[in-house]
């Protein structure tokens, strides 16, 4: 009896360390009871932040996804998940691991853990381009515990035996890519009992990824790098990627207590549509009646302007125009552009977004408008951009008859179930041909081609015939090139 006390006694003692030292148990473990989150996982981002190659067959994604981007007058490409073939000069069975090609860019490791650099080592996806990698010379560096922290789940310096036969990588991980563990965290114990809660809240963890890792100099904070002028010959720079959570510390949403699990539904992606922002986390839901009159929510919705473009992870499109959206949300309506915004002496040779009294950073008005406006100036922009939602933008062409100048507007109704009618307005007599695609870029519809007198028209568009989902309609005039989506739902 006074031994079986004791054993209790010892089990309630250890209990609680074991609990701690959960294993990692994989995301297929959680699969059986967790369907839904397990599908939504493997359709975002998250799981293929690496690959392991297998049996020399190319990397996998998620099937069917694809994304029309359009950003302004100048930027407009398709956006599929994948990478074509290896770097030049390799083949599949010679490639150990992918990391990326999801979205942005892919770069590689070899079957002995190195990681490939120099000229053509890079695949950027929304140019389709091999680019160079680091080095201009060819070469390998070893897969350091510095990168694969954020790219696997389980990350370790140590290294394993089952890591042994990859000398290029300095440790080990549970699970290539970020898994059900990687924000959860090691939950072996609760799949075999589930009252073992895992040890994380996910909602907690984002920042270990999305921020920079700005080691001891100067920790990790509300400070945003910004890339200057000269990194791949962009004429202006931009905000370096993965600094989400860098960014969001320095706005107003951190400081009303808000996370990024406010808007991002955690297991669903955002680069293609797949349901992961969240209806109660969208911008109208927390401010209603911010509308702008006479410039219209339909030629720029609130991101827009407010999350433009301006983070750079593969490639910047035009010279205001990256692949990331800014996590600040605030808009400086004074006519500076970034340069005048940026502070050099937080480290030396780096450029930090300058911050307030308060440690708030926000958004110059040449990436905010002149992303759109591209022909226009800061001081242009400044005009219209003080208390723009409380004076509004007159309209220039609202009350004339002859517009002086081309819109694509958003139509109405939207979403629409069978039928919708689409406005334009065109400045001069020019032939005009108005399209509508699927989201994989495929011609659905020619609803207008030909000669089209200046002024205002209407199209309406019947969509009896097809199956629900986003569809693009595209104008295409000497002038004027534009498109937007609109939504089929049956
Ligand atoms: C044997 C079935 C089972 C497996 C396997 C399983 N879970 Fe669970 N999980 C549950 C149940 C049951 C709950 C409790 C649901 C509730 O209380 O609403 C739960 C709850 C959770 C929660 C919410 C915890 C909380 O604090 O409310 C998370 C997060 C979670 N599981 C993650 C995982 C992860 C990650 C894995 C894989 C490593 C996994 N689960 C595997 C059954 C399982
Ligand atoms: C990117 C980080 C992240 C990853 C990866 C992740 N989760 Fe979650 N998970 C969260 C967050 C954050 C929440 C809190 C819910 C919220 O705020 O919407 C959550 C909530 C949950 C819950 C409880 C509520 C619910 O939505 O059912 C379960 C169960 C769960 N996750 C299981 C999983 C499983 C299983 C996987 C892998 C297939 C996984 N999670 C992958 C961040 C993550
Ligand atoms: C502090 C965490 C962190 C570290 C360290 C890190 N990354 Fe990343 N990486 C991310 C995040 C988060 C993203 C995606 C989000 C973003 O770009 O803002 C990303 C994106 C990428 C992508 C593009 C993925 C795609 O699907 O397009 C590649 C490739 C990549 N990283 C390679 C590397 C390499 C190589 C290293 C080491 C030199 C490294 N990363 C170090 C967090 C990290
Ligand atoms: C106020 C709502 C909101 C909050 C809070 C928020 N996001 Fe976002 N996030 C968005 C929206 C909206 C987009 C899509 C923007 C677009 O496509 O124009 C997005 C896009 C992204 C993307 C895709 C890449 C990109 O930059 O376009 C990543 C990664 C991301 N968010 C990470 C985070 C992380 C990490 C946090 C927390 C530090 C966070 N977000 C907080 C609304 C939010
Ligand atoms: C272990 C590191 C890690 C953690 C923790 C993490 N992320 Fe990520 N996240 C990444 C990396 C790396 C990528 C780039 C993956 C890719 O798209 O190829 C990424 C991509 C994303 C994307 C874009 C992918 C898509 O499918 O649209 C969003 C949105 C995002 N993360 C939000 C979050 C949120 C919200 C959290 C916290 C709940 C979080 N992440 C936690 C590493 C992480
Ligand atoms: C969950 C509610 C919530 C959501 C969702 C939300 N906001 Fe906010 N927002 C707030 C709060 C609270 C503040 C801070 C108000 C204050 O302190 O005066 C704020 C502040 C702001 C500010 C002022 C920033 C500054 O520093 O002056 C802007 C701009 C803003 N939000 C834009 C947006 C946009 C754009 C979206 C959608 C992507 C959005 N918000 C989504 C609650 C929200
Ligand atoms: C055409 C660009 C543009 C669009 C679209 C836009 N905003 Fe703004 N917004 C601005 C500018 C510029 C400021 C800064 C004005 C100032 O400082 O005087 C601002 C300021 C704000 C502020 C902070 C100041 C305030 O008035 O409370 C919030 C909150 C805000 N916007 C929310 C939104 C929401 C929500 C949407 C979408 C419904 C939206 N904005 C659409 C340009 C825009
Ligand atoms: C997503 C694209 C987009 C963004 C971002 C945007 N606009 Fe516009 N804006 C338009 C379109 C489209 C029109 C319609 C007419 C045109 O210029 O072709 C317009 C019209 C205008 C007009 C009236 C027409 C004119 O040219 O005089 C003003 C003024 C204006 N915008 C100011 C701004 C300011 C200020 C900002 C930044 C705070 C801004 N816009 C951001 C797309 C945008």
């Amino acid at each position: 009896m006074k031994k079986n006390l004791l054993l209790l006694l010892v089990t309630f003692l250890l209990l609680p360390a074991v609990v701690k030292a959960q294993n990692y148990a994989g995301s297929q473990a959680c699969a059986m009871c967790h369907s839904t989150a397990h599908t939504d996982w493997k359709k975002s981002g998250h799981p293929y932040k690496i690959q392991k190659i297998e049996n020399a067959l190319p990397p996998t994604y998620p099937s069917g996804l694809s994304s029309q981007k359009t950003v302004g007058p100048e930027v407009s490409y398709l956006l599929v998940p994948g990478v074509p073939q290896p770097p030049k000069g390799y083949t599949w069975s010679q490639i150990g691991w992918v990391m990326g090609g999801y979205h942005s860019n892919a770069r590689f490791i070899d079957t002995a853990g190195y990681v490939i650099w120099g000229d053509s080592a890079q695949f950027n996806l929304p140019t389709n381009k091999w680019v160079t990698y680091t080095q201009s010379a060819p070469g390998r560096t070893p897969y350091t515990y510095s990168c694969y922290k954020c790219h696997t789940t389980g990350a370790s310096p140590t290294k394993t035996p089952a890591f042994d036969p990859y000398p290029g990588i300095e440790g080990s991980w549970a699970e290539a890519g970020v898994g059900c563990e990687g924000c959860h965290g090691p939950s072996s114990a609760h799949t075999t009992n589930p009252s073992n809660k895992p040890p994380k809240e996910g909602y907690n963890t984002c920042n270990n990824c999305h921020a920079r890792d700005r080691g001891t100099s100067y920790a990790w904070n509300n400070l945003v790098e910004w890339l200057p002028a000269t990194i791949s010959g962009q004429a202006t720079g931009f905000i370096r990627h993965r600094e989400q959570g860098d960014m969001m510390l320095a706005s107003k949403h951190h400081n009303a207590g808000m996370t990024c699990a406010t808007c991002h539904a955690p297991h669903k992606g955002v680069y293609f549509e797949l349901g992961g922002l969240k209806a109660s986390g969208s911008c109208q839901n927390c401010h209603p009646n911010k509308e702008i009159q006479g410039h219209g929510l339909d030629k720029a919705e609130c991101v827009d302007c407010h999350m433009p473009f301006a983070a750079r992870n593969a490639v910047g499109l035009t010279k205001y125009v990256s692949e990331q959206s800014t996590h600040f949300w605030k808009i400086l309506a004074s006519p500076i552009d970034m340069k005048a915004n940026l502070d050099t002496t937080v480290a030396s040779g780096k450029f930090f977004i300058k911050r307030d009294a308060n440690n708030m950073s926000g958004l110059t008005l040449d990436y905010t408008c002149l992303q759109c406006h591209v022909s226009q100036s800061v001081s242009w922009a400044a005009q219209y951009a003080v208390n723009i939602h409380q004076n509004g933008i007159n309209s220039i062409y609202a009350n004339t008859e002859i517009p002086t100048a081309y819109t694509l507007s958003q139509n109405f109704p939207n979403p629409f179930n069978p039928s919708t009618t689409i406005k334009f307005a065109i400045a001069k007599a020019s032939n005009v041909k108005l399209n509508v695609y699927s989201v994989s870029g495929e011609l659905v519809n020619t609803l207008i081609n030909g000669e089209l007198n200046a002024g205002w028209h209407d199209v309406k568009f019947d969509g009896s015939n097809l199956a629900s989902g986003v569809y693009i309609y595209r104008i295409i005039a000497p002038e004027f090139n534009y498109s937007k989506k609109m939504v089929l739902t049956k």
